[in-house]
């Protein structure tokens, strides 16, 4: 519920608290889409230390504010993009004491009344069902929004989610391309708003044990890691289809929005997006954010991720074949150089992924051992290939991601997969696939995020994209 109106005289409410700064920053917004450089300053704490007080609040997006009550206290939120993510989401957040849903939004309205009636199981009263999101964003009486849009629709809602005031929880990848990306990392400084993104992993205590322990220097020295997925057969082929009529409830073209305009297809619309550039990054752009997001925080020293400085990618549609309408490939491998070490990202249609491993997966190969690490669990190895036994957590349970985020509403601490941080790691898998496409190694210089022995490669949909009217790109 929210507390609006129930503070005490001459004490701000929180909500009043959550919208002071994005309220502020609104109009004043003026600047160049010229890539920055990418480094939030004080980003940086132990794997274990995740969600406490940044190094250095006042220069972060999200500033300490004392806004009064307990974390979870009067948070009314919002649901942008109500297809399977979203509504996953969005029973998260209000599944947690003390959290409203104001509004569900979607084109689709099938998906926008399936949110509807969840709200209305658990509450007993039907939420406001918007079509447009910046009809939501106008609503006083919301305080965050989850964007679970296509990745295509994530920056637009995000950026101006922002500076109406509203908090964010977005989903992955941040961005479709790098240059909208680092508009979304300055619209949330600039309006110091907390956007938490939701690679959960970063939540996950094994994870974090995992992440500590290569940290550690255990391994020896680390120059080789290896991250994956392996697609079923099935999920992989979108097969040729004719377009067809839209569904009555759909609006198609506000869920094209800034794409680019293709008549309606099945095969190309709801959850099947990714496997399009014009909507989505493949597989890399969907569980290549989540793997490699793990090798590069094992990797850094902190959330303030190392970046890469030449990437090589090749591959194709080797599985589905030319005849296939998806235009991302289904068998790929990326190579990326980092100081002092290498990544190969791998992609593929079948079963095991590599080393014997699951269908998804981060290894890193130190000279003292290898660590594997999934969604089921971490494992260590010695230089035999032997298991090897694992150091109890140091990483005590301190809620999951979502109570991360409801936190960080009331305290304007960095979230654990803050903007910034999650900017990095999408503009290394996007890099793959703008190496892919360019068909030739790329150059990168990670603090002015350019492209540094090609240009036109920039001209690419990883990098940036032209935006279908009347939709651009917001100032920021
Ligand atoms: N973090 C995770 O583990 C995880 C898991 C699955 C999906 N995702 C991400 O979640 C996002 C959504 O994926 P999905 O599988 O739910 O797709 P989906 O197609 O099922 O849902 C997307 C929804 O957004 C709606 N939408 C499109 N344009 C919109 C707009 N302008 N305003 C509001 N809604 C709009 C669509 O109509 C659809 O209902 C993707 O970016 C995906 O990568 C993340």
């Amino acid at each position: 519920m929210s507390n609006e109106g129930h503070a005490p005289a001459g004490r701000s409410t929180r909500r009043d608290v959550l919208r002071g700064a994005g309220q502020a920053a609104a109009g004043l917004v003026a600047a160049s889409l010229i890539p920055q450089p990418a480094r939030g300053a004080g980003l940086g704490r132990a794997a274990h230390e995740y969600g406490v007080v940044p190094v250095d609040a006042a220069a972060e997006p999200g500033r300490r504010q004392d806004s009064g009550g307990s974390a979870n206290d009067g948070v009314v939120i919002a649901l942008i993009g109500a297809g399977g993510q979203g509504r996953s989401n969005m029973r998260g957040l209000m599944n947690k004491p003390g959290v409203q849903v104001a509004a569900v939004c979607d084109p689709d309205e099938r998906h926008m009344a399936q949110a509807a009636k969840m709200v209305e199981d658990k509450f007993g009263k039907r939420p406001a069902e918007i079509k447009d999101f910046r009809k939501v964003l106008e609503r006083k009486d919301i305080d965050a929004v989850i964007v679970a849009t296509p990745d295509h629709w994530h920056a637009l809602p995000t950026i101006l989610a922002c500076q109406a005031g509203k908090d964010v929880h977005c989903e992955k990848p941040i961005s479709h391309n790098i240059v909208e990306g680092r508009a979304m990392v300055e619209a949330a400084r600039k309006t110091k708003r907390v956007v938490q993104v939701n690679t959960w992993q970063r939540s996950g205590q094994h994870f974090l044990d995992a992440i500590d322990y290569v940290r550690s220097g255990k391994l020896g020295k680390i120059t080789l890691c290896r991250a994956w997925k392996v697609q079923d057969p099935k999920a992989a082929t979108m097969g040729k289809e004719a377009p067809k009529s839209v569904p009555s409830a759909l609006d198609y073209d506000l869920w094209v929005g800034p794409a680019a305009w293709e008549p309606y297809q099945e095969n190309r619309c709801h959850y099947r997006f990714r496997w399009y550039f014009n909507y989505a990054g493949g597989m890399t752009g969907d569980w290549g954010v989540h793997m490699i997001d793990v090798v590069l925080l094992g990797m850094s020293k902190s959330d303030d991720l190392v970046m890469p400085t030449r990437v090589a990618s090749y591959g194709g549609k080797l599985f589905t074949g030319p005849e296939d309408d998806r235009t991302t490939p289904d068998t790929q491998i990326a190579i990326y150089e980092f100081p002092g070490w290498m990544l190969q990202w791998e992609v593929h249609v079948g079963g095991q992924g590599l080393d014997g491993g699951r269908d998804h997966g981060a290894l890193f190969i130190g000279t003292e051992g290898r660590l594997l690490v999934d969604r089921g669990g971490w494992s260590l190895f010695d230089n035999a290939g032997k298991p090897v036994e694992k150091p109890a957590t140091a990483n005590p349970r301190v809620g999951d991601h979502n109570d991360n985020f409801l936190t960080c509403l009331k305290t304007r601490e960095i979230p654990r997969s803050g903007i910034a941080s999650m900017h990095q790691t999408t503009t290394v898998c996007h890099l793959a696939n703008l190496a892919y496409l360019h068909g030739g190694a790329i150059t990168w210089d990670p603090a002015r995020e350019v492209v540094t022995n090609d240009k036109k490669a920039m001209d690419l949909l990883p990098y940036r994209r032209p935006y279908r009217k009347p939709w651009s790109l917001p100032k920021v």
